[in-house]
């Protein structure tokens, strides 16, 4: 199967930023029939395979990029597990566009008309407040239920999300139909924040991919469950702990989730069981309480391999002080604004990766290092990005200078996702 990465310029389908301002925008929006652009058709060819055709369709939304199938269908969904190579034991996000999408979905098949609102009271300042955005909520699966079981994996609940991207939101309304997705990595891989993250991992397994550029968020919704008391965080993502404390009814929310669960418990989310946001190089992790590696430290920890990818956050020098001069700029990190300047300085940007080649105890070392800056949202925006740019290099090694996760900003969703990328951690 060939795999097409399909532009979609916003202004060629009528979304300007004047509309883009306006709240509840969406519902404003309709593609017109007259408009002939390129972008209009492959915008129109993604919703009709998705309404059509049971193979997956990869879109940006502002986490990550996700692969969606139609819900409802089974033989649609099943393309989703396939093309991951997914286990069908792990249920799927539903993306929609709408509130009357959600009401649907919340009523058996039959139940067209019903005065009551379905949606539960627990979720309404949520959704008032978070959506469309990166928050995913559990609500109760309907007996006689719209969704494709393959969806729920068996549970007797979903989760479902609007997701504020405007490629994503245009996409939903025009397929019509909600939309099951997962992010749209290969199994056990960094999730994607750029189309071509999707390409690397699915190229002839899905046949198109919706190019809207690098995402905002970088790590995924965060997931939670108002369904049980007290409310359960069951994914940490881009809304924090902070932001959903200042809810009514959401004052106590507390953590389901465990960073570094056993892989045979059983958690409340149950992808958060596997192997998750591994690149191929093994990943060591160093928690922010504590120092930079010594030179011993890192000869110890690198023994014979010589190509060390390095990812540095708030506190570490460049090239860990051990080469101060002599390094090459790369391209390799996209998104990246050059700071080529060998000292420390507070940058709250990506850089580019450096290439460092360093002597230590007759071994020659090539590091290969990429600042983050010190934002928790800066951060996750280059998390993953960063982690498959070192991939590429080849390195055998990434060390990570991980963030303080206290903080009640996104840097529990950029330590929950290292934790679980991490073989060692220091
Ligand atoms: O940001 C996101 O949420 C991205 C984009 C594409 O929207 N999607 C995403 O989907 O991350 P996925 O499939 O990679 O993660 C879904 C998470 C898993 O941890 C899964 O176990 C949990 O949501 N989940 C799904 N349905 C659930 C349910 N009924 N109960 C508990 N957890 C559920
Ligand atoms: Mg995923």
């Amino acid at each position: 199967m060939k795999t097409e990465i399909l532009e979609v310029d916003l202004a060629s389908i009528d979304i300007t930023g004047d509309l883009l301002s306006q709240p509840s925008w969406i519902d404003k929006w309709q593609l017109n029939n007259e408009n002939t652009s390129c972008d209009a058709g492959n915008l129109r060819r993604a919703a009709q395979g998705l309404r059509e055709s049971d193979i997956p369709v990869a879109f940006p939304t502002e986490t990550v990029y996700g692969l969606g199938a139609d819900a409802t269908r089974s033989p649609a969904v099943q393309g989703i597990y396939k093309a991951k190579q997914r286990p069908s034991d792990n249920p799927l996000i539903v993306h929609i566009w709408s509130l009357s999408q959600l009401r649907g979905l919340l009523r058996p098949k039959e139940d067209e008309i019903n005065a009551d609102d379905p949606i539960p009271e627990i979720y309404k300042q949520l959704i008032a407040r978070f959506w469309p955005g990166p928050l995913t909520l559990i609500v109760p699966n309907p007996a006689n239920s719209r969704l494709a079981p393959e969806v729920t994996a068996g549970l007797s609940t979903f989760g479902i999300r609007m997701p504020r991207n405007p490629h994503a939101l245009a996409l939903l309304k025009l397929a019509d139909v909600p939309l099951a997705a997962p992010s749209a990595n290969a199994s056990t891989k960094p999730s994607p924040t750029e189309a071509e993250h999707v390409e690397n991992d699915l190229n002839g397994r899905i046949s198109m991919i919706i190019d809207g550029g690098p995402c905002d968020v970088g790590v995924e919704s965060t997931v939670v469950d108002g369904l049980t008391s007290p409310p359960l965080i069951l994914r940490p993502g881009g809304i924090s702990i902070e932001q959903l404390r200042s809810c009514p009814g959401w004052e106590n929310v507390a953590v389901g989730y465990q960073d570094n669960s056993e892989l045979n418990s059983t958690p409340r989310a149950p992808g958060m069981k596997y192997k998750h946001y591994s690149p191929r190089a093994s990943v060591i992790l160093f928690e922010h309480t504590r120092k930079m590696p010594s030179e011993e430290e890192i000869v110890q920890i690198v023994q014979n391999r010589t190509n060390i990818g390095v990812i540095r956050t708030a506190h570490w020098s460049p090239s860990l002080g051990l080469g101060k001069t002599g390094h090459t700029v790369l391209n390799g990190a996209s998104q990246a604004h050059s700071t080529c300047n060998a000292e420390r300085e507070v940058v709250d940007e990506i850089e580019k990766i450096r290439r460092f080649e360093i002597t230590k105890s007759s071994l020659s070392i090539s590091l290969f290092e990429i600042g983050l800056g010190t934002r928790a949202e800066i951060i996750a925006k280059g998390l993953f990005a960063a982690l498959r740019s070192l991939d590429k290099l080849n390195v055998d090694v990434i060390l990570v200078e991980g963030v303080d996760d206290s903080l009640g900003d996104v840097s529990a969703a950029v330590m929950n996702r290292l934790r679980k990328a991490a073989e060692v951690k220091v």
